[in-house]
């Protein structure tokens, strides 16, 4: 028999998103933080570029906010985006008081620049301000009292108690597979935060953790919630293309301090591409690159930095030199090769500027949401600075919210009486690959309304199978986690469908224009063919 915990406030995935808002909690309320591996399952851990955040005198609010809804492409809501970069100096603040240790020059931060930024503005720890950011919090966390941080458990469903037959509708818990024995265990809450990043392991090649599953989104689906601009995945410009390197990111500080992106030949091209050339937002630079390569039959294009010396390279980049250089290439002399690849989901799970779903009791922090900030593509370093707002805000919400006492809802337990082991389990890494290269051949950075349309039929195919799978054999890991990549797959793939332009981080080679005036693409639950949601014994 499945085990039944109670908390006041679970919350899933324990990157930047997650550790913040549990801090933020645990004075006021037990907290119970789930999280299906260790620290570096998430993508905050490798982040490398650091924080935008307005703390020069001579740099402004309204700069960060305009550099924002330009690389947005004309879909930000401009009031989050004030929302937030306003908010930014007081999260930099917070990060400082949990020993956060920003690089420093001349007792200044030393500020690094990034495509799309008109300014010097993002706080950094060397090349490895992900790793500084999480492994304090974390720090933390494990120092507070009323906060359980459990690892190695994978959340398969919320319970929405509507879909119980129970109502008023509101989001109870959530059922999470314990990875080390097995079994399906019911955790049971007042309020259930979901944290859980991104969705860019459904394609081929990307810079993601393998936990990147958009676990969190597919879940937020079936349980009813709305889904917004899925379209939008951003594709990186630079990682390391090497066969051993699994797109190893080349930090765009790396551009930000003077790198230029060369042609095989050695000529430099961005500056056909854009007047800010290498300094462009990421969706310009990255179609520019892939075009470079189609073009020519390249297999990369390289980026080059030898020309600043030994000295800054090793200290501005000591993470990404090291590895370079464990792969046999010295950054300080020779130019790396780099491609593409998926980086960040834009959309998400619907929000609104407190972090609230659709759902009541359930909220949605990080890259696992869609708040408004990001359009049609992620300006760089402002992912971790939206993790930190939207924790405070949600925060505040649910103490204003939170009962002292409440009795809550008995959920039913997990059944497996009516499943078995499976005899063929290879089919799962069969379908796993497969999903994800015709993701990368048909819905990467250039799409057409056929390759859409070829996509949407293998996911069609592979949904029967995965759904005869997960009603008729015991789930482990990778079925969980294909399952919700297909669930994703399908709401990227006809997100895009519905969007006939070109705009931001989405190019339809049938549709080059753009819409005069375009919306935000939200996909409602019931407009597709849903998995079963969950196996509750009733
Ligand atoms: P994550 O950090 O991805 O954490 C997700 C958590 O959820 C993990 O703990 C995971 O275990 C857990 N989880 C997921 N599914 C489940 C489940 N089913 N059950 C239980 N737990 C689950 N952004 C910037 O702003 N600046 C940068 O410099 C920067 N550099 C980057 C470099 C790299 C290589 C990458 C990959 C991303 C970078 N980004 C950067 C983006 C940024 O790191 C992420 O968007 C951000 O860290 C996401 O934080 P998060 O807390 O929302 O999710
Ligand atoms: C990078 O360092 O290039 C990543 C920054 C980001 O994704 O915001």
């Amino acid at each position: 028999m499945s085990q039944r915990f109670s908390t006041d406030i679970l919350i899933i995935g324990g990157g930047a998103a997650g550790l913040a808002t549990a801090l933020q909690l645990a004075d006021h309320a037990r907290v119970t933080v789930l999280c299906k591996g260790d620290l570096t399952t998430g993508s905050s851990h490798w982040a490398q570029g650091g924080v935008a955040a307005v703390t020069d005198p001579a740099d402004q609010f309204s700069d960060h906010a305009r550099d924002t809804i330009d690389a947005g492409a004309g879909l930000c809501d401009e009031k989050i985006v004030n929302m937030v970069v306003e908010n930014a100096p007081e999260v930099i603040n917070q990060l400082l008081r949990w020993g956060v240790d920003f690089d420093r020059e001349n007792n200044e931060f030393h500020l690094t620049r990034e495509g799309g930024h008109s300014q010097r503005r993002v706080l950094h720890v060397a090349d490895a301000t992900g790793r500084a950011i999480t492994e304090k919090l974390t720090a933390q966390v494990l120092d507070h009292p009323n906060i359980e941080l459990i690892n190695d458990r994978l959340v398969i469903d919320l319970v929405n108690l509507s879909k119980l037959g129970r109502y008023p509708s509101r989001c109870a818990g959530a059922y999470a597979l314990n990875r080390t024995t097995g079994v399906v265990e019911v955790f049971q809450a007042q309020f259930v935060v979901l944290a859980t990043g991104g969705a860019s392991k459904v394609y081929l090649y990307t810079s993601n953790p393998d936990g990147s599953t958009g676990d969190g989104i597919a879940m937020a689906w079936r349980a009813g919630c709305r889904v917004a601009n899925m379209e939008f995945n951003q594709f990186h410009p630079t990682c390391l293309y090497h066969p051993h390197a699994g797109s190893f990111l080349i930090s765009e500080a790396v551009r930000g301090e003077g790198g230029l992106l060369r042609l095989p030949d050695g000529q430099r091209f961005m500056q056909r591409f854009d007047k800010r050339a290498e300094l462009a937002p990421r969706d310009i630079v990255a179609r520019a690159i892939d075009h470079e390569m189609k073009r020519l039959g390249a297999d990369c294009v390289y980026l080059d930095i030898s020309h600043r010396s030994n000295s800054f390279i090793e200290t501005h980049f000591p993470n990404i030199f090291d590895r370079c250089l464990s792969l046999g290439i010295d950054m300080r002399q020779d130019p790396l090769p780099v491609v593409p690849a998926a980086h960040y989901t834009c959309g998400g799970v619907l929000i609104d500027r407190h972090g609230r779903t659709d759902l009541p009791n359930l909220f949605a922090v990080g890259e696992v949401s869609y708040s408004g900030l990001h359009g049609a593509n992620r300006l760089a370093s402002n992912s971790l600075l939206e993790c930190l707002v939207f924790a405070r805000n949600a925060a505040n919400k649910i103490r204003s919210q939170l009962k002292a006492s409440v009795e809550l809802p008995i959920v039913p337990h997990w059944d497996e009486s009516k499943v078995t082991d499976s005899d063929e389990s290879v089919v799962i890494a069969h379908n796993w690959d497969e999903l994800r290269r015709f993701m990368w051949d048909y819905v990467g950075i250039v799409r057409t309304n056929k390759r859409l349309q070829r996509a949407q039929h293998r996911i069609d195919l592979l949904k029967l199978e995965i759904n005869e799978y997960y009603v008729n054999y015991r789930i482990n890991d990778d079925l969980i986690e294909l399952r919700n990549l297909v669930n994703v797959a399908e709401l990227i793939v006809r997100s895009a469908m519905k969007r006939e332009e070109s705009r931001g981080l989405n190019f339809n080679l049938d549709y080059p224009g753009q819409e005069a005036n375009a919306k935000d693409t939200i996909m409602f639950p019931g407009s597709m063919d849903q998995f079963d949601m969950l196996r509750p014994k009733t």
